[in-house]
C-alpha cells in the first residue's frame, strides 16, 4: 500500500501564482497547497516565518493554522486549516466579497465593520505580510450573519535580517505601514465602497 494521498481535480479550490489549493480528501475542515515549483521562494518565505513566530502565530485569530506536509500524487503539499463558512462551503476571498458598486445600506454597514475589525485584529497581531492583494484575506463566516477576515497566504517578510521577527516593536512598525497600504489600495479601488469618511476611520496614524 503507498502513502501517497490521491487529490482528484475536483477538489480545486482556488490557485495563484505560487501555488493551487485543494479541499483535503480525508479531512473537509484542511486544506492541502501544492507549490507550481518545489523550491518556491514564497512558500519557503512563509515556512521560515511560521516557524520562527511559531508561538504568536499559534495565538493569532487571522493566520490559518499550519499542520505539516504531505506526499501527493501531485508532489509535496502544506496543509493548512481550510477557511470554511458555517454552511460548509469555503468561504470568499476579500476580492470576491466586496462589491464594485455601492450596496444598500445594511450590507454597507457590515463591510465596514468586517474592516473595522480586521483592522483592529491585524493591528494587534501585527503578522508581517508582503503585499496587499486581497485574494489573500478570506472573508469567514463561521456563524451566520457574524464575519472574520483570515489571512491564507503571503506571510513574512523578503529582508535579510528579519528584525519583525525578533522586536515587536518592529513588528508593529512593519504591520502598521502595510495597514495603512492595503486601505489605501481599497479606497482606490473601491470608492464607492469605501469611501473617505471611511479611509479616515481606517488608516492608522
Ligand atoms: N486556508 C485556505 N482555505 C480556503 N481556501 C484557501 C486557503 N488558502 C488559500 N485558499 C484559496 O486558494 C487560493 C490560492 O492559494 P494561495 O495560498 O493564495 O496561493 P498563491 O500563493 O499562489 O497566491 C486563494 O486565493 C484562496 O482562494
Ligand atoms: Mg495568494
Amino acid at each position: 500500500m503507498s502513502n501517497i494521498l490521491t487529490i482528484k481535480e475536483e477538489l480545486f479550490i482556488g490557485s495563484g501564482g505560487h501555488q493551487s489549493t485543494y479541499i483535503h480528501p480525508i479531512d473537509r475542515t484542511k486544506c492541502i497547497k501544492i507549490p507550481h515549483s518545489p523550491d518556491d521562494g514564497d512558500v519557503r518565505k512563509e515556512m521560515r516565518y511560521r516557524k520562527l513566530c511559531a508561538r504568536k502565530l499559534a495565538k493569532s485569530r487571522l493566520v490559518t493554522e499550519y499542520f505539516g506536509t504531505v506526499e501527493t500524487n501531485l508532489g509535496l503539499g502544506y496543509i493548512f486549516e481550510r477557511v470554511l463558512d458555517y454552511d460548509g462551503n469555503t468561504s470568499k476571498d476579500l476580492k470576491d466579497f466586496l462589491p464594485k458598486v455601492a450596496p444598500d445600506t445594511q450590507t454597507l454597514q457590515r463591510i465596514w465593520t468586517i474592516l473595522l475589525n480586521f483592522k483592529s485584529d491585524f493591528l494587534h497581531e501585527n503578522i508581517a505580510i508582503v503585499d496587499t492583494d486581497i485574494t489573500n484575506f478570506m472573508v469567514q463566516e463561521p456563524a451566520k450573519g457574524s464575519y472574520r477576515v483570515r489571512i491564507v497566504d503571503n506571510i513574512g517578510t523578503p529582508v535579510l535580517i528579519p528584525l519583525v521577527y525578533m522586536f515587536d516593536f518592529a513588528a508593529a512598525w512593519k504591520a502598521k505601514r502595510y495597514w495603512n497600504k492595503i486601505v489605501d489600495w481599497l479606497a482606490i479601488n473601491y470608492p464607492e465602497v469605501i469611501p473617505p469618511e471611511l479611509v479616515a476611520q481606517l488608516k492608522e496614524k
